[in-house]
């Protein structure tokens, strides 16, 4: 079963992910929890690039790079665990790349759908939680997390890119609405666990 997370940063996709891994595994089932980008040697140097404030990077450019990333990633790692019969959680998938590259940055959504098909290899999630947070709460709650001291180069892109993020992630809503759920987040992480649970369990 592959599931993924989506959210800005400071969302809480990472304390749903770890909450939702608890759950498996108290339930007996082996678990996989992938970062994207990340997860592979050659994932995690192209994230390293990404994320840094040395340099600027195309649109375009980001674009093939996450995707690069990720079809790694998917060879790798994500196809072999889920063949293994392993619940595979996946912070980030394609969604963010239609979400960031398409509506954030504006690419065409056309270039976008071509990148996440070759990269992704036909591998989708059954479910993905869009974690739903107010641009100014996700600001708030990273400021009170002492390991993310200095926003990364996409974290620092304003609130306007992160308002037209959202309106990407409603859009995937609104076509997929079977796989990609919307969660609001502005609610105790308990309760959130507690509706990603009562989703899953009807999925299983
Ligand atoms: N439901 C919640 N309500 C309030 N704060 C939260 C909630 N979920 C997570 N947090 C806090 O917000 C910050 C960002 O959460 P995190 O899970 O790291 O988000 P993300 O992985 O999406 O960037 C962390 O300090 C976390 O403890
Ligand atoms: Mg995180």
């Amino acid at each position: 079963m592959f599931i993924s997370f989506e959210g800005i940063d400071g969302s809480g996709k990472s304390t749903q992910l770890v909450l939702l891994r608890e759950w498996f595994e108290e339930r007996g089932r082996s678990i996989v929890t992938i970062r994207e980008p990340g997860a592979t040697y050659l994932s995690e140097a192209i994230r390293d690039i990404l994320l840094s404030n040395k340099q600027s990077i195309t649109a375009t450019a980001e674009l093939l790079l996450f995707s690069a990333a990720r079809t790694q990633l998917v060879e790798t790692v994500i196809q072999t665990s889920l063949d293994r019969g392993d619940v595979v959680l996946c912070d980030r998938y394609v969604d963010s790349t239609t979400a960031y590259q398409g509506y954030g940055r504006q690419l065409t959504l056309e270039s976008v759908e071509i990148c996440n098909s070759l990269a992704a290899r036909g591998v989708m999630p059954v479910l993905t939680f869009f974690i739903d947070v107010p641009y100014n709460e996700a600001q708030t709650r990273m400021q009170f997390e002492t390991s993310q001291a200095k926003p990364d180069r996409i974290e620092s892109s304003g609130p306007e890119f992160f308002e037209r993020v959202r309106s990407g992630y409603l859009a995937i809503a609104a076509q997929e609405p079977s796989r990609f759920i919307v969660i609001n987040g502005v609610q105790e992480r308990d309760a959130i666990h507690r509706e990603i649970v009562s989703i899953v369990e009807r999925r299983l």
